[in-house]
């Protein structure tokens, strides 16, 4: 038997509905902030992922799904979101249209890394870049709408962690005090972080290795404490609007997040409720990217969130209820088929009326198994006996009440159960 590839998930008729309500939840809700959607390619040229994300990093290093196209061409399955997006930004003009681009995007990336609880190797995320303002206020509203989306669907528990890794003017002088302070202990540390301390110092801080990681709390200094007076400033206005809208966080010093295009603010929202994979969404300003990929000198700020974890701690309870608003017809008996598809075909004019009819010709028993399977609240009784009285019956599944309803009365009194429930 072929089976789906580890990490990747079939979506069944029982999930679709929560995800559908998601989606359409974070669609409304952009547009209420003037977010406009965009949708790249699901493949891309692979240099742009080693060119935006960065060579040493995890997803670039190890995490790819990356082949040779029939013209040799090295293509990538994207594995983020914002390098495509700043892609399409500058590809298609859009600075053009005025100085502040605000997009938005839910979509499916892929990453292969080891699947565990919230962890897969397709995974779904929303997220939003914000394209075009250097100002503290715009890493305010898009850490105030990463925060309100968990909000809408009433998570709890949330923790906002901020931090500043400083404009890049500071990057290098850091890299060199973070290599001597690490150097020391060089031969101790991973294979794959020794090479990290002599390319890319900062990714040191994505090892998951617990001596690594002991050796970098002990002795590797904070970004925070060597960035500009202009940083500090953008840091500090930052923390204010958060402080007046009352959005609560944590200035953690530790978090530089584990792609190399941040400048600046960054910052995750983590729940103690999930687990090993605790960081529900993560971003960040990156101000050099727009110039890096080919664009002119454009500051920027965005944060992407992985719908699977979201899905993890939704209530059932936020989730719509919709069983009243869809029936199933039993159908019983040959000679009362065409007659009963006609009745139900005048049915389907009927608003936010769905309808699930029986072409299996099972018995009676059957179809009400069927019907308390798929958890429908009434079911309409077409049967021979009814058809020549002119009749229907429909029966309540919740008090098991039935009436006799006029086939002529239907439309109308099935209008009246759905629409004024
Ligand atoms: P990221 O931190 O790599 O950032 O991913 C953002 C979120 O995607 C994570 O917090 C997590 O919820 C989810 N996620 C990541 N990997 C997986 C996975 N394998 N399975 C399930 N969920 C996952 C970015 O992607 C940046 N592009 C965010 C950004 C946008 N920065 C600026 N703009």
């Amino acid at each position: 038997m072929i089976r789906n590839i580890k990490g990747t998930k079939d979506l069944l008729p029982n999930d679709t509905p929560k995800w559908r309500f998601i989606e359409s939840s974070i669609h409304n809700f952009m547009n209420t902030y003037g977010y406009g959607e965009i949708r790249t390619p699901v493949f891309e040229s692979t240099d742009l992922f080693i060119r935006g994300i960065g060579n040493d990093t995890d997803i670039v290093s190890k995490e790819m799904y990356s082949w040779l196209d029939q013209g040799n061409k090295s293509l990538t399955l994207r594995p983020e979101l914002t390098a495509p997006v700043v892609r399409a930004y500058i590809q298609h003009n859009l600075q053009s249209l005025g100085p502040i681009t605000k997009l938005y995007y839910l979509d499916s990336l892929f990453r292969r890394e080891r699947p565990q609880a919230g962890r897969q190797r397709q995974f779904h995320q929303y997220g939003i870049e914000a394209i075009g303002s250097e100002f503290p206020e715009q890493d305010a509203e898009v850490i105030e709408i990463a925060y309100n989306i968990y909000k809408m669907f009433n998570i709890k528990n949330l923790e906002v962690r901020i931090n500043t890794i400083g404009s890049s003017s500071i990057r290098e002088k850091y890299l060199q005090i973070l290599k001597k302070s690490l150097s020391k202990y060089k031969s101790y540390l991973s294979p794959i972080s020794q090479k990290r301390l002599d390319n890319n110092a900062l990714r040191i801080f994505d090892s998951k290795n617990e001596n690594d990681q002991q050796i970098v709390e002990e002795n590797a200094p904070f970004i925070f404490d060597y960035i500009t007076e202009e940083d500090l400033k953008h840091f500090s206005l930052l923390k204010t609007i958060l402080d007046k809208m009352k959005i609560p966080y944590f200035h953690d010093k530790k978090l530089v997040r584990g792609l190399d295009y941040y400048t600046r603010t960054t910052f995750e929202i983590t729940s103690n409720q999930l687990g090993a994979q605790d960081a529900l969404c993560g971003g960040g300003r990156y101000d050099k990217l727009i110039n890096q990929l080919g664009g002119k000198n454009t500051p920027a700020i965005g944060f992407a969130a992985g719908i699977e974890r979201l899905l993890m701690l939704i209530d059932d309870e936020t989730f719509i209820n919709n069983d009243i608003k869809t029936i199933y017809v039993s159908i019983l008996g040959e000679k009362i088929i065409a007659d009963a598809m006609k009745i139900v075909k005048t049915l389907r004019e009927i608003k936010n009326l769905n309808i699930i009819i029986e072409t299996n010709r099972r018995s009676l028993k059957a179809q009400m198994r069927e019907a308390n399977r798929q958890n429908v609240f009434y079911v309409l009784i077409i049967g021979e006996d009814e058809i020549n009285k002119k009749n229907v019956l429909i029966k309540n599944m919740k008090n098991s009440n039935q009436d006799e309803i006029k086939i002529k009365n239907l439309k109308s009194h099935l209008n009246n159960l759905i629409n004024n429930a």
